[in-house]
């Protein structure tokens, strides 16, 4: 069977310096020992290299049958790890207990993996008291997604040194002030206003404009003219309007008003589930997955959201596991972004960096968006962290518009203007003007009559007055 190319070189490409079981077979009786990372030699004729010690008994299966496999273990596979290179003494049978299927060499395949690769030896190369085997891939498989497990220093782990030291080219902000941000707000405020201030943000190069929620007017008042709020706004060409919706029925109404994204949501946390949408959060995956599969038919982009991904007012802690699994089945679904929310403000940087460390392998090219909130003073610092992490999309709102109407205290989404300020002084480019967002925002805060979390529209307006 020939080696597709594509997937050899994704193989290579993802996770060459992870921990790897190497193993082979000896008439029925399968061998497998833990080795360290292996390399690429080339494309074509795909061949690899694994360097094992003389002394070991696969060192010796191996040169007698001329075959192994490559498993490349996954984050959560360190104790195969350890039992294969013999660290659990009460261990007999390694391979006791795993489901192991055969490759075309005869070699056993590890379940799971993030990947293996089945070879037959091509040449074998005397490094002293170890051998080089040469592998020619016959077959490959990478369809496990997971993060690669890393052992470094004697330490089972996701490398911490895999932090990107270097800041992304460019961020991009996605503007939700319009709708998450006014939506608590219990003063009305006139659908022409609303109009202006999205008109005006697309006027300060903002490209990603959360224009309102399809939610019942009942429930949510300020968000009853959603519909004539879409009609009124002036569509700029580059600019991408979306409207947030919580069942079938707002992505009905959302794909009626004539966007082309919408915005999709769901908790990580079962009450705060079943306070703010009123069911399950398995029901709400399953709800999800309809109205992707609904969305996708009209030809609308989705960006699905996950609240409460670092914590929730009812339950405080949030297990970070099973975030990764509603994440994991979320972009099963394939939308187009995933978007964490840390609703309650609670995140901090650390706890951010694991998180997108953890998310970032499995959402492979679907992009990841954060939506942070500043409640204890970690907004920033949060973004900072998240940026060096490989993420540059952010959900902020002007002023710092926002809260959670079921977390009492919660403060707004970081500001807009604070963000990008903050962006721009590091040299991340983000094409907003800091000024016309922050007329925005002294706009609004005019209408509330009182003051907005955000920082940099009352700097820019004193620096204005002098
Ligand atoms: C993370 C890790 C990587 C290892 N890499 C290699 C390797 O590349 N080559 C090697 O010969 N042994 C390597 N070892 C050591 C072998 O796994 C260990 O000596 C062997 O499993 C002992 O098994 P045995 O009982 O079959 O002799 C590694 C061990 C660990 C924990």
């Amino acid at each position: 069977m020939p080696v597709d190319q594509q997937s050899f070189r994704r193989a290579m490409a993802q996770f060459a310096s992870g921990v790897t079981v190497v193993t082979t077979v000896d008439g029925a009786q399968p061998f497998g020992v833990t080795a360290s990372s292996f390399s690429s030699l080339s494309l074509d004729p795909p061949l690899v290299l694994v360097c094992l010690a003389r002394r070991l008994h696969s060192h010796k299966v191996i040169e007698r049958s001329g075959a192994f496999a490559i498993n490349i273990l996954s984050a959560h596979q360190a104790e195969w790890g350890m039992r294969f290179a013999g660290m659990l003494p009460d261990v007999v049978d390694r391979f006791a207990g795993i489901e192991t299927h055969v490759a075309v060499t005869g070699s056993p395949l590890l379940p799971d993996v993030l990947c293996w690769l089945d070879c037959r030896v091509w040449k074998v190369y005397d490094g002293g008291d170890h051998s080089i085997f040469v592998g020619e891939v016959l077959a490959v498989d990478t369809s496990s997604a997971d993060t690669p497990l890393l052992y470094h220093n004697r330490l089972w782990r996701r490398s911490e040194a895999l932090a990107v030291p270097t800041l992304p080219p460019r961020a991009k902000i996605i503007e939700v002030g319009p709708c998450t941000g006014l939506q608590p707000e219990a003063q009305l405020i006139p659908t022409a206003t609303k109009v202006a201030l999205i008109d005006a943000l697309a006027a300060a190069g903002v490209t990603r404009i959360q224009v309102c929620s399809f939610v019942s007017p009942r429930r949510v008042p300020q968000m009853a003219d959603a519909e004539e709020v879409c009609s009124r706004i002036k569509p700029q060409p580059g600019v991408v309007y979306s409207g947030l919706a919580l069942n079938m029925r707002g992505l009905e109404r959302a794909h009626a008003a004539g966007l082309g994204q919408v915005d999709l949501s769901l908790s990580a946390s079962e009450s705060h589930s079943r306070i703010s949408a009123g069911c399950a959060v398995d029901e709400a995956l399953a709800g999800m997955a309809a109205m992707v599969e609904r969305a996708r038919a009209c030809g609308m982009a989705v960006r699905a959201g996950i609240q409460c991904a670092f914590g929730c007012a009812y339950e405080g802690e949030v297990d970070a596991h099973r975030v990764v699994g509603l994440a994991r089945r979320i972009l099963a679904m394939g939308v187009d972004e995933l978007a964490l929310a840390d609703t309650t403000g609670t995140a901090n940087p650390q706890q951010v960096r694991r998180m997108v460390q953890e998310l970032l392998p499995l959402a492979r090219a679907t992009p990841l968006a954060l939506c942070l909130h500043d409640t204890h003073g970690m907004g920033l610092a949060n973004l900072l962290a998240a940026l060096k992490s490989g993420v540059y999309r952010f959900e902020t709102a002007f002023g710092g518009l926002g809260g959670c109407p079921s977390t009492p205290g919660a403060s707004g989404t970081i500001a807009t203007e604070d963000s990008v300020h903050m962006l721009h002084e590091m040299g991340v480019p983000t094409g907003i003007d800091i000024a016309r967002v922050a007329e925005c925002s002294q706009r609004v805060e005019q209408i509330l009559g009182r003051q907005l979390p955000g920082k940099l529209w009352r700097l820019q307006a004193a620096r204005e007055k002098r």
